[in-house]
């Protein structure tokens, strides 16, 4: 099924060739953040890669270009309280051990990696720390304190660019992402491409279709109010396509995390981004 035939199913208005990413730049903190470049070269069917800052409303762009009207901030705020707190049988906090999250800076544009033959996410990390080295209970993949934390995290490397490794080890995994990338699936037979690829710029439901890109992660969503992580937003859209989703943190999105980031290498780390 393709797009068009999707949109008449859920009954709404397309409005093709909407404006495209129109050219307004990202400051933050007296910084530009640069929201295009051009496609890094494994990337066959795309110039040019956009933020999705991008294809945000001037309202919903303006929350994310100050941090006092960020409401994914007040999150990065809970995660600092967090990173302090003892947890767990061995009476550890994250602070026991790591100084600083500042520490942390130039990490987030290099998630996922490859540990061991494994593809670890930061959300791995994280509670590999809190099993093997606090004694404490692993945090659930999307619930408020992993996405708080790994705001906090990701927010340390605000502004460098993507740039995961997906050769060597990382080729497998790297090979299985895009595949489920291209991979038709669900009740509508459309895979990630169709919308995010074949058809970003256009409006889909009066919200305007963007790249998919995965630099601003987790994001706030005013929608639901919270931060959101990449795997709950990958959910969320196989169930848009009536496609039984694959679990957080299972293998599947693991893979398609390490593709997504690598359709947007040289994109900037945008940690916490605002989208509707
Ligand atoms: C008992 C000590 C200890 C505690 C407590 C601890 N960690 Fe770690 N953490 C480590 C060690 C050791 C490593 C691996 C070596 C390294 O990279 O520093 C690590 C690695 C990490 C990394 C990856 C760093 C990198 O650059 O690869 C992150 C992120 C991290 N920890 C976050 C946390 C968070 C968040 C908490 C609290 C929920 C926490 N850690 C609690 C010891 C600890
Ligand atoms: C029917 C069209 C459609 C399909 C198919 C689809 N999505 Fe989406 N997706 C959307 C819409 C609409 C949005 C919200 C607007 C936007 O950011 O593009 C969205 C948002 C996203 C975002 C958030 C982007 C941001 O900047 O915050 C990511 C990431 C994403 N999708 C990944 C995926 C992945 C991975 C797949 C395949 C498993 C997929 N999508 C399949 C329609 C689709």
């Amino acid at each position: 099924m393709n797009l068009k035939l999707w949109i008449s199913f859920g009954a709404a208005a397309l409005a093709t060739s909407a404006a495209a990413q129109d050219s307004n730049d990202l400051v933050l903190d007296g910084n530009a953040f640069l929201t295009e470049i051009a496609a890094p070269s494994h990337m066959e069917n795309v110039d040019t890669i956009y933020s999705g800052w991008r294809f945000r409303t001037s309202e919903t762009q303006a929350l994310q270009s100050d941090d006092f009207d960020n409401p994914g901030m007040i999150f990065v705020d809970q995660a600092i309280d967090l990173w302090a707190k003892v947890d767990g049988s061995e009476g550890k906090s994250c602070a026991s051990c790591h100084e600083n999250v500042e520490d942390f800076a130039g990490l987030r544009p290099t998630l996922p990696r490859v540990e061991e033959g494994e593809l670890v996410t930061m959300e791995n990390i994280i509670n590999e720390c809190r099993t093997e080295r606090m004694g404490a209970e692993p945090w659930k993949w999307s619930k408020g304190n992993m996405t708080a934390m790994t705001a906090l995290i990701g927010l340390q490397s605000r502004g460098m660019p993507v740039n995961v490794a997906i050769d060597g080890d990382a080729a497998p995994f790297w090979e299985k992402g895009k595949e489920l990338y291209y991979t038709r699936v669900g009740q509508l037979d459309m895979a990630c491409s169709s919308c995010h690829e074949d058809n970003y710029g256009t409006m889909i439901r009066a919200d305007h279709l963007s790249q998919g890109q995965i630099n601003g992660f987790p994001t706030y969503r005013l929608k639901n109010a919270k931060l959101n992580s990449s795997h709950g937003r990958f959910k969320g859209c196989m169930k848009n396509i009536r496609a039984t989703p694959f679990k957080e943190g299972g293998e599947e999105f693991k893979a398609l995390e390490l593709y997504l980031a690598s359709r947007g290498e040289g994109l900037v780390v945008e940690t916490p981004s605002v989208r509707n």
